[in-house]
């Protein structure tokens, strides 16, 4: 009997600590886990919104790149951390595309997390370098197929978005062309702007100042209207590739068995951050916006990283891609 009770008593005592750990949260520094290189894309949305949520949290938010085929090496450090909500992963639509691209995942996209909330949807953009033999679409179309055994395209790896719309490209347009993988389009950036690599699929968050800047050229956003920050630039749907959409969105997660009121307090912090005119300012020069509030919370981002995996699960096995 004694046993039982002290057992008892020394469960309650953890269950107290925990309880009041997550009450308290957060106490030290939290860990935004970006699952590619810095510079790129994924990296500018973190940093944005860490800034702000740490703000809101009265905590330091560090953002730690950890890149890697297509953004599982990152979602995987996340997926084994400690639940106690001092390591996040943000990450995009690419953690949907994992399950149906990579045979030996080791985590579940959704059952190794808990989802704090979406963070924004952000536009692509079909880019090329600087001297790139063609003045529009048509043109680009036209030699790209005409040369198709010497272009190159940069992505940033089997599952990353960039890859995903470089797919669903080459599927559109029935044409295969070599891929120059990266560990994230901010380095793929550098070598666009070289001119080592020929052209690549991209965010606008990671293009948008180099197209303004005349650096690189643009020959389309895939959404369905043009964007107000870049209303010269036609959409591809109207450049000749009907109904080429692709969005990246964005969404934060926590590892499984992160107590409620610590994903509490990161969703609130998160809505609160989308809300930041700073945040908002910000994007809406890289050409994207926050999401709604009610989208910021877990029950929204659980929903759409659910319907997104069933989504793109039967398209990627169409265009057979997959990696090991
Ligand atoms: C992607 O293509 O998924 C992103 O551009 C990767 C990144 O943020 O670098």
């Amino acid at each position: 009997m004694k046993t039982t009770l002290l057992r008892s008593a020394a469960m309650l005592m953890l269950l107290g600590g925990a309880v009041a750990h997550a009450q308290d949260y957060p106490t030290k520094t939290i860990t935004m886990v970006v699952p590619f290189a810095a510079g790129g894309p994924t990296d500018t949305v973190a940093r944005l919104v860490a800034q702000s949520m740490s703000a809101k949290l009265k905590q330091t938010i560090i953002v730690e790149n950890v890149g890697g085929a297509g953004g599982t090496i990152g979602a995987a450090r996340v997926a084994k951390a400690a639940p106690d909500g001092y390591t996040v992963l943000l990450h995009h639509i690419g953690h949907s595309t994992a399950p149906a691209l990579y045979r030996k995942l080791t985590y579940n996209a959704i059952d190794s997390f808990e989802p704090v909330g979406l963070v924004t949807d952000v536009p692509m953009t079909l880019v090329a370098r600087k001297d790139f033999p063609a003045k529009d679409f048509k043109e680009f179309l036209a030699y790209v197929k005409a040369n198709k055994a010497k272009v190159t395209y940069a992505n940033a790896g089997i599952g990353s978005a960039s890859h995903l719309c470089g797919m669903l490209f080459m599927t559109a347009i029935a044409t295969d062309l070599t891929t120059v993988p990266y560990k994230g389009t901010g380095p793929a950036m550098n070598d666009l702007l070289g001119g080592q690599v020929d052209f690549m699929c991209d965010q606008t968050t990671n293009t948008t100042s180099q197209i303004k800047g005349g650096k690189i050229k643009a020959y389309g956003v895939t959404t369905k209207a043009r964007l107000p920050n870049m209303p010269d630039l036609p959409t591809l749907n109207e450049a000749g590739l009907p109904n080429f959409e692709v969005a990246v969105w964005h969404g934060l997660y926590a590892p499984k068995g992160t107590p409620k009121p610590v994903i509490d307090a990161l969703s609130g912090a998160l809505q609160v951050a989308l809300k930041d005119p700073a945040v908002k300012q910000r994007f809406a020069d890289l050409g994207t916006e926050p999401v709604a509030e009610a989208r910021a919370k877990p029950e929204a981002l659980r929903a759409h990283l659910k319907s997104e995996i069933d989504r793109w699960g039967p398209i990627i096995a169409k265009a057979g891609a997959y990696a090991d």
